[in-house]
């Protein structure tokens, strides 16, 4: 099999590591790779801050929904949706003037601008996951970022037009990650779709995720055997008390791109 398309099949969150930095020169090389990565109109509407300030990871750990290993990442990246660059470089680059000569109002980034920079981070973030894997790197995202947003934007000095879109733990990871099995992944025929949108009919949800549902409470009673899958993920993910925070801090973040 070709060796790009191998270690992408084997990849996996590693969220243990060894207690040891990360090699400078695989630190540069996965950076290289992350910013070569597309990005929409060439205009690298992103930005990287690497965290390397051990009471920020600490801080971070908290959060981001209490994940302890956040704080033991030897590398730790936020990729931030940015185009304060961008905007800041249209007035000072006399953009200003030219829309006032023509009569017009100079626009503001709007929605579609935060989107198309969201994408352009997570692409670069996702080269950053391939290439540390490639050097022996393992890597989580943590989703988590989009939380708290006010402490983060005072934790970064965060202008207006940047915001957090994710973070990403690397390390090498310990042998037990090493070892622990590959999570499962939907079956195409749910995901994939010709020419048109095609919504699951219930059994075929309940088909879909017959696996996940053997994983989830396998040896697991305690956690109510009797609900299912989707009982399960409403009540532990979609409306648990991270989430609720996370949408009211996204709201936040919408709010303050927008204030004019
Ligand atoms: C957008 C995004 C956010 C995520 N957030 C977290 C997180 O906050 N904490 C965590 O431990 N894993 C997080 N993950 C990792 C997923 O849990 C993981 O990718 C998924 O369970 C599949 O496992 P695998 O990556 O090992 O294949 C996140 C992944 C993505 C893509």
């Amino acid at each position: 099999m070709n060796n790009v398309i191998d270690l992408i099949l084997k990849r996996k969150s590693i969220r243990a590591y060894q207690p040891r930095p990360v090699n400078p020169d695989v630190r540069a090389q996965v950076l290289q790779a992350t910013l070569r990565a597309p990005t929409a109109g060439n205009m690298m509407l992103y930005s990287i801050i690497d965290i390397t300030d051990q009471a920020i990871k600490d801080r971070l750990a908290v959060t981001c929904d209490d994940q302890p290993f956040i704080a033991t990442a030897p590398m730790l990246w936020l990729f931030l949706a940015d185009y304060q660059r961008w905007q800041d470089g249209f007035i000072t680059g006399g953009v200003p003037e030219i829309c006032a000569a023509k009569n017009e109002p100079i626009r503001q980034p709007g929605e579609g601008d935060l989107l198309l920079a969201c994408c352009d981070a997570l692409i670069a973030a996702q080269n950053a996951v391939i290439a540390a894997e490639a050097l022996g790197l393992g890597s989580c995202y943590i989703g988590d970022i989009l939380e708290h947003y006010e402490e983060h934007r005072d934790m970064f000095l965060l202008p207006k037009y940047a915001l957090p879109v994710c973070l990403l733990c690397f390390g090498y990871p310990t042998s037990e990650q090493q070892e622990r099995d590959q999570s499962t992944r939907f079956d195409e025929r749910y995901i994939v779709f010709e020419n048109r949108y095609r919504p699951l009919d219930p059994p075929e949800f309940e088909e879909m995720t017959a696996q996940r549902h053997k994983q989830i409470f396998k040896d697991r009673p305690e956690i109510g055997g009797s609900q299912n899958v989707a009982q399960y993920v409403y009540r532990r993910k979609f409306s648990a008390a991270f989430t609720q925070e996370m949408n009211r801090s996204v709201l936040a973040m919408l709010t303050a791109w927008n204030t004019p």
